[in-house]
């Protein structure tokens, strides 16, 4: 049930608990001991927003020669950066439904990232997860709207980007789903909105990816703006201390999102590790929650030494994780606030006039990057609808038998380059080919290849005579013009970001699921004029609405090309002439209207309290589990995108490896983390250095006098005293072991039975067992009639057969009891387990 509330969750955990992480806690250790309480507070603050040359630095701790830190955007690319390159964003990423690319992507953008000199990249995202509100103006950074999409994806990144020894950052921890009133003072209210979500949807839903994230080895999470159940995200206690320390085992440092951050012991008491920017509630006016503030709350006993040593261990043990103290040089080379060579060394510093080579213009993009970034765009769109096999299109369209040359045109503002991809700020507008949404998630494109470049260069000029039209206002001509052609391509698109921006009408949340700038009057018009066949290509944020035009007689095919990245038009390309199979699969239901997705789908536009509530109420039935439950028949369902080939199905089998038991073995007893002295240093130590020249702005972690330091009493926060028994569900990385282990193979023989080489994309879902009941409470537990748990993507020739194992683990086949606080396997009656094509595509049952 949703009561709004947050249990306290008190002390927090310390991390080293993790024989995984062992090493780095012990390299962290010996560092941590010589250093003082103002070095600690300095590697945990940020130094204020645009202070130093990345979106969030952290100071140094000079004298043991840890150092300052470079935190960056995003989860696409590397923001304001140059020579970098700009991926497909996390919804194309999602919508390949290939591990094999969600991991290449991950190693070369931490590759970039490592050659920037960027410490800490901040994403991947998975949080929104855009499956409640599908206009929310965030949900493509994210890989889609299932939990284990979202976690596998996300999980596969960051893999990938610690490979390269970067640090990944899981974000938003929790339920940022919508922009709207994330942050009040962006919306001129008081407090930031609350999302309120139970325990079980928490543990089922929205957790799932930060689990995998944590067991994937994240370095980094970073808390979110809203509140979750009337508690600010980077001061839940029950989040941070409860579930994602304790429960989760996560072992590295919580950072809050860019002045999501409300408080300072309070959120250092909650499990609060790192303050960024190190701003407090206004940017840039040299206030931190943490720096100063933080070393008088040390120093006056109201944050325990063991708090602060954790801290600053959590920051140290995660730099030592990645090896990053084997960089040859801990500095960034690039300036996020100015492309000249030289440039201010302290941006945001008023009085500081020192400059230095700030942008050394080292290329990272290769053509290895390159071609990744394309073979993601590609696998990542969707073909919806191929009548007639009308695609793939051969280059001189000798298939279309004219006994002359063919004309074909391409329509659309969105099928063109525009005004140039960095054309707005943080790419807040639409305008030109839309290859991503905007905000932090956004990068500066080193170039875009727009899709009528693409489609120009592979047309053979001898047979097809190739026009544009790239507008959406058509004029007399171009509708003349579009009367006779034999093939038309139209282009329509739909945009949204992040909340600090907005787009004409669009403050970051989309108002509806409509493509904009008229672009379903334009597919229309065209389909109405066109004198041949008509392909639709669509770029979008998430799901539009297609219901006025996807049944048209001569709209053939349809793609969903999402966000593409740098190489849209040739990842078109590659699909529309075939050069690859069409192999992306929707990330997400595509409904037929907004109201189709339930009635919490609407983004909450008008605040409805002081503190604007948001009431999780469908709870599991997001996306699919939603119109499976109210038998609604999608428009394209969940999983869904059609090849170029043909697959059969056959021989499923279900192995039982271990058999049923409810709870999962106990928690296996953890190392002990060591606990360090309890008195603060002597006041004097943390006085400003003789001689030091302060910057304005510049947020320092030093005191002014001793007499700043009140002593008194302090009580800790209300159940701090509690004895906190650990969470069964803990033990390990992502949750208890025995969570993770195998309990049921699935295999099943995939043949290609078409004419071409193709790709199969092979989904696994799991009904739980009908009329279940909790065996302590004996409580009636319900459940989706079906949950994605597993998936595998494969390449098949044409005749060739593969088989396909899949494993289930004993998470995958259990629900939460918020009774027993754990994760509860019914172990009397029968999983069954579908395989398919999509959520609605189910080709084999089996039971377990
Ligand atoms: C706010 C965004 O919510 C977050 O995703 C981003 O990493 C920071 N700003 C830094 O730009």
């Amino acid at each position: 049930l949703i009561d709004g509330q947050s249990p306290p969750w008190y002390p927090s955990p310390r991390g080293g608990t993790l024989s995984t992480w062992a090493e780095s806690y012990n390299k962290a250790h010996r560092l941590i001991s010589r250093m003082t309480l103002v070095e600690k507070v300095n590697i945990t603050t940020g130094t204020g927003w645009a202070m130093d040359l990345c979106v969030g630095a952290t100071g140094e701790a000079a004298n043991v020669g840890f150092p300052a830190w470079c935190l960056q955007d995003g989860p696409l690319g590397i923001r304001f950066a140059d020579h970098a390159d700009s991926f497909p964003a996390g919804i194309t990423v999602g919508s390949t439904w290939s591990r094999e690319l969600m991991r290449k992507r991950g190693e070369e953008h931490g590759r970039e990232a490592k050659l920037k000199g960027v410490h800490v990249l901040l994403g991947p995202s998975m949080g929104p997860l855009g499956a409640r509100n599908p206009a929310g103006g965030r949900n493509w950074e994210g890989f889609g709207s299932d939990p284990v999409l979202q976690a596998i994806a996300a999980a596969e990144t960051i893999k990938g980007i610690q490979s390269q020894g970067v640090q990944a950052t899981a974000k938003h921890y929790l339920g940022n789903e919508q922009e709207h009133f994330r942050k009040s003072f962006e919306w001129g209210l008081p407090e930031s909105l609350s999302s309120n979500i139970d325990d079980r949807t928490l543990h089922e839903v929205y957790a799932w990816p930060f689990a995998e994230a944590v067991r994937a080895g994240v370095a980094s999470v970073m808390c979110s703006y809203q509140m979750v159940n009337n508690s600010y995200a980077c001061q839940n206690s029950w989040l941070l201390n409860g579930v994602l320390k304790d429960e989760l085992g996560f072992q590295g440092y919580v950072q809050s999102d860019w002045l999501a951050q409300r408080s300072g012991v309070a959120s250092a008491l909650a499990g609060l590790d790192m303050s960024m920017p190190g701003d407090g509630r206004f940017w840039q006016d040299g206030n931190s929650f943490y720096g100063e503030q933080l070393t008088l709350a040390v120093l006056n006993g109201s944050v325990p030494m063991d708090r602060i040593n954790d801290m600053a261990k959590r920051v140290i043990a995660a730099w030592y994780q990645v090896g990053q103290d084997s960089w040859e040089s801990q500095e960034p080379n690039f300036s996020s606030w100015t492309n000249e060579t030289v440039g201010r060394l302290h941006d945001a510093a008023t009085d500081s006039d020192e400059t230095g080579i700030v942008n050394h213009y080292v290329e990272t993009s290769t053509s290895n990057s390159r071609n990744i970034a394309r073979r993601v765009a590609h696998e990542g769109t969707v073909l919806l609808k191929n009548e007639e096999s009308l695609l793939p299109l051969s280059y001189d369209l000798g298939e279309f038998n004219l006994g002359r040359k063919a004309k074909v045109i391409v329509v659309g503002e969105d099928g063109g380059p525009g005004k140039g991809p960095n054309y707005c700020e943080d790419r807040a507008c639409n305008q030109g080919t839309l290859a991503s949404g905007w905000g932090s998630g956004a990068t500066e494109f080193p170039y875009l290849i727009d899709p009528f470049v693409a489609l120009h260069k592979s047309f053979d000029a001898t047979g097809v005579e190739l026009a544009r039209a790239l507008n959406n206002k058509l004029s007399k001509a171009d509708k003349e013009k579009i009367k006779q052609q034999d093939l038309c391509l139209v282009f329509a698109n739909a945009d949204a970001g992040e909340g600090h921006l907005a787009w004409e009408g669009v403050r970051a949340d989309r108002n509806d699921l409509e493509l904009q700038k008229d672009g379903t009057k334009l597919i229309r018009d065209v389909a109405s004029l066109c004198g041949g066949p008509v392909i639709v290509v669509i770029h979008s944020v998430g799901p539009v609405i297609v219901e006025e035009f996807a049944d048209l007689p001569n709209v053939k095919a349809i793609l969903l090309a999402n966000l593409p990245g740098q190489e849209s038009g040739n990842a078109l390309a590659d699909i529309v002439f075939g050069r690859v199979d069409a192999s992306g699969r929707l990330a997400y239901t595509m409904g037929r209207s907004l109201a189709e997705y339930g009635e919490t789908a609407p983004v909450l536009y008008y605040p409805n309290h002081i503190v604007p509530q948001v009431d999780f109420t469908e709870g599991l039935y997001i996306d699919y589990r939603h119109f499976d439950k109210y038998n609604i028949e999608p428009r394209y369902e969940f999983g869904f995108g059609l090849s170029y080939t043909d697959f059969e199905y056959s021989n499923l089998t279900v192995e039982a490896l271990k058999d049923k038991s409810t709870l999962p073995a106990p928690r296996p007893q953890g190392l002990s983390a060591p606990q360090y002295q309890n008195t603060p240093p002597d006041p004097k130590s943390c006085l400003y250095p003789d001689g030091f020249r302060k910057l304005k702005k510049y947020i320092y972690p030093w005191i002014q006098k001793t007499s700043q330091v009140k002593q008194g009493r302090y009580p800790y926060p209300q159940g701090y005293d509690i004895e906190r028994r650990p969470s069964e569900a803990g033990g390990g990385a992502g949750g208890n072991p025995s969570l993770f282990e195998s309990h049921v193979k699935v295999s099943v023989d995939i043949r290609n039975i078409g004419p071409r080489t193709g790709k199969e994309v092979v989904q696994l879902y799991v009904s739980f067992p009908e009329n279940m009941s909790d065996p302590v409470s004996g409580e009636a537990i319900a459940t989706p009639m079906k949950v994605l748990r597993n998936f595998d993507k494969i390449e098949l020739t044409a005749g060739q057969t593969k088989t396909v194992e899949m494993f289930l683990t004993r998470k995958d086949l259990s629900y939460w009891s918020v009774i027993q606080q754990n994760w509860v396997m019914p172990e009397n009656d029968e999983f069954t387990i579908l395989v398919g094509r999509s959520s609605r595509d189910i080709q084999l049952r089996g039971i377990y």
